[in-house]
């Protein structure tokens, strides 16, 4: 059977992305930011995956307010990085794995979760700046990929206690499918910003150090936290936080087995307008 390993959480910023595209990466501003994810980097070295289930949310990109799934799995054998305004950036097209993907939409549909099936589709930098945090800028990424496009942009939002539920459906999804594959689980976002209006540039360390600590000891009790409470403490961005609720609902312990072990911890300000963490827990 196939089997989740670990389940891995990261920011996202466009600017880390041109960052990295225009050679900048040891500037100063830049750095520490680059240094902090070190140690993922080389964990992904070593502990490569078969397959990454990567939550992360689309921005305008595949989806506009002409069409607004919930939650999107991406089917196809392969996706595009998309033209955000300045081009596509300069990375591998993102493989897929379609028989897994189907299994895990027929799993989770018939599990009471209403996926939206997406055959073609193309993978904004929610999905591609966190595999270069993680993976650097090989020419290849190091296994197939299944993106999972989650709504945080155009209100009404998932709660995180659907997204936790859910990741318990990925969970038993994965481990009804009947294949020996090693499967990482992405939740990416976050942590605090606000991109827009009176409060443009709002960053809250205490509160995403605080969502880190319970996404940690207590994912269950942090589910119940209601979006408007994201809005307030972490700004109208934070709640792509939501997304990190899916990749824990899917860790072992939730499940009645053992803690996760955490293997790495990080929170650095600033990057853009945006607070980032990352942060990798182990299936022990
Ligand atoms: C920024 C952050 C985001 O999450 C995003 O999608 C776009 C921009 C920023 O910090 O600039
Ligand atoms: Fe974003």
């Amino acid at each position: 059977m196939a089997r989740i390993t670990a389940s891995v959480y990261s920011s996202h910023v466009p600017a880390i992305g041109a960052a990295i595209d225009l050679g900048k990466t040891a500037e100063p501003y830049w750095a520490p930011l680059f240094k902090g994810y070190e140690p993922s980097r080389r964990w992904m070295k070593d502990n490569r995956p078969d397959v990454i289930f990567l939550v992360y949310n689309d921005h305008a990109t595949a989806f506009s307010l002409e069409m607004i799934p919930t939650f999107a799995i991406g089917t196809a054998a392969e996706f595009t990085p998309a033209d955000e305004g300045w081009g596509p950036r300069p990375v591998p097209t993102v493989l897929g794995h379609p028989e897994f993907a189907a299994h895990i939409a027929q799993s989770v549909i018939q599990d009471d979760f209403d996926l939206t099936i997406v055959n073609k589709m193309d993978v904004d930098h929610g999905l591609t700046v966190p595999l270069n945090l993680m993976c650097g800028s090989p020419d290849a990424w190091p296994c197939p990929v299944i993106p999972f496009a989650v709504n945080v942009v155009q209100y009404p939002v998932p709660s995180g206690r659907r997204c936790f539920m859910l990741g318990q459906a990925i969970r038993r999804a994965v481990e009804s499918y009947d294949a020996p594959l090693k499967v990482q689980i992405w939740g990416t976002g976050g942590m605090s910003h606000q991109l827009q209006g009176p409060r443009a540039g709002l960053i809250n360390r205490e509160w995403d150090n605080a969502f880190l600590d319970r996404l940690i000891a207590d994912p269950e009790d942090l589910s119940k936290t209601p979006h408007i409470d994201y809005v307030r403490e972490a700004g109208s961005e934070g709640i792509e936080l939501v997304m990190w609720l899916i990749a824990r609902g899917a860790m072992a312990d939730v499940a009645g087995g053992a803690k996760p072990r955490v293997v790495h911890r990080f929170y650095h300000v600033p990057a853009s307008n945006t607070a980032v963490g990352n942060l990798i827990l182990e299936n022990t």
